[in-house]
């Protein structure tokens, strides 16, 4: 094992589940959204998870992270989020993935795939309400893609969505808006006799927009345990799924007026204590964090110092008298009665936390509790 590892709580993944799904109607379903590792924290551990915890479906950006998901021998709807192009389509039919479409020749091209293989392939439709991304943005050639997909004996509609674009903002009247917009989309549907599984929100709009909740919610950020808009953080008792320890490698006190690490551009204002701990940037710890962050050891927080290295970097021990040689480092997560969350990190780097938490490198063993 390497000195760094990232510690996975399964059950707060259960946790924040049970609690985004307190806040729903009972019977509105929850779909996990895995893609990307699951934001960096273990796509098979956290999918099995998420389904003994009540998700009804998965969801993940690409083909190649479906077929992952049905090699670990998971058999739970997946819906693919993003686009999906011919080349995958024999994958995805043949593993029961659920593409999105959002033009007419994708599901031109997916009637043909599932005709050649003998297959069934149902689909997701995605209509674009303001987010601009992906979807169909005029009714007209929705209808057109509805009134083919009910020719095409081949495929099966089994939902259609759409995407908030500002769900995290207090002001949900965009939100709203774009609800009132996939309403459009919803009754075109049921003008020609489908009625698909309807889901729009993220964890954003799941936790404090009830108003745009529909049959679906898919989550993300807060089942790993980050608040996904700031004005939710109050009452939200989610809890983070990961922490990110490391161990000091090594201490010795540096004379004052040395400087630290490459670049020299920390300088010892005094004689200092100062620990390195076997993590860089090379492991996800971002090195525009060079200088600003803090990690806990002892319970206590210490400042990094000096720039980020690839593989390691530089503690301030000042705080920490006590500190030796093989003390836990939390870079990430709760010691004693103090946090660093991805937030923290987050607006240090001038990012947000699921580009902390999705940064933390393959490099990183994840180790898994069910505690
Ligand atoms: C289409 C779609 N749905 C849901 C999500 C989940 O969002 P969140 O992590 O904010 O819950 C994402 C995330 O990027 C997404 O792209």
């Amino acid at each position: 094992m390497r000195s760094t590892y990232a510690s996975i709580s399964l059950a707060n993944i259960k946790h924040n589940i049970e609690l985004i799904r307190s806040r729903l109607k009972p019977e509105t379903k929850y779909l996990a959204v895995v893609k990307a590792n699951a934001y960096g924290h273990g796509m098979e551990a956290v999918a099995n998870c998420a389904l003994e915890s009540g998700a009804a479906y998965l969801g993940v950006a690409f083909a190649e992270e479906g077929v992952r998901l049905r090699l670990a021998g998971i058999t739970a709807p997946i819906l693919l989020l993003g686009a999906t192009d011919e080349d995958h389509m024999d994958d995805v039919i043949r593993h029961f993935l659920m593409p999105t479409v959002f033009t007419v020749e994708t599901l031109q091209l997916l009637q043909a795939h599932a005709v050649k293989l003998g297959m069934v392939c149902r689909v997701h439709i995605k209509a674009d309400t303001g987010m601009n991304r992906i979807g169909f943005t005029s009714e007209a050639t929705f209808t057109e893609a509805i009134l083919l997909l009910k020719r095409c004996p081949n495929l099966v509609l089994d939902g259609l969505f759409t995407h908030f674009a500002v769900s995290e903002l207090a002001d949900t009247s965009f939100t709203l808006l774009q609800a009132e917009r996939f309403r459009r989309y919803v009754e075109i549907c049921s003008q020609n006799g489908l009625h698909p599984i309807l889901h729009a929100s993220n964890s954003a709009a799941a936790l404090h927009i009830p108003e745009a909740q529909f049959d679906m919610v898919r989550g993300g950020i807060a089942m790993y345990g980050c608040h996904p808009a700031g004005h939710t953080v109050k009452g939200i008792d989610l809890r983070p799924v990961m922490s990110w320890h490391a161990y000091i490698t090594h201490i010795k006190t540096i004379p004052a007026g040395e400087g630290v690490s490459y670049g020299l551009k920390f300088v010892t204002p005094c004689d200092m204590r100062v620990g390195t701990v076997a993590v860089g940037y090379g492991d996800g710890y971002k090195r525009c964090l060079s200088n600003k962050s803090e990690v806990l050891i002892r319970g206590i927080r210490a400042r990094q110092i000096g720039t980020i290295c690839m593989d390691q970097m530089m503690i301030d021990l000042t705080n920490v008298p006590d500190a030796v040689v093989g003390d836990d480092v939390v870079l990430l997560g709760r010691q004693g009665n103090d946090a660093i969350t991805a937030d923290e990190l987050a607006d240090l780097a001038g990012t947000i936390s699921y580009e902390i938490l999705l940064s933390i490198s393959e490099r990183v063993p994840r180790v898994y509790t069910k505690d």
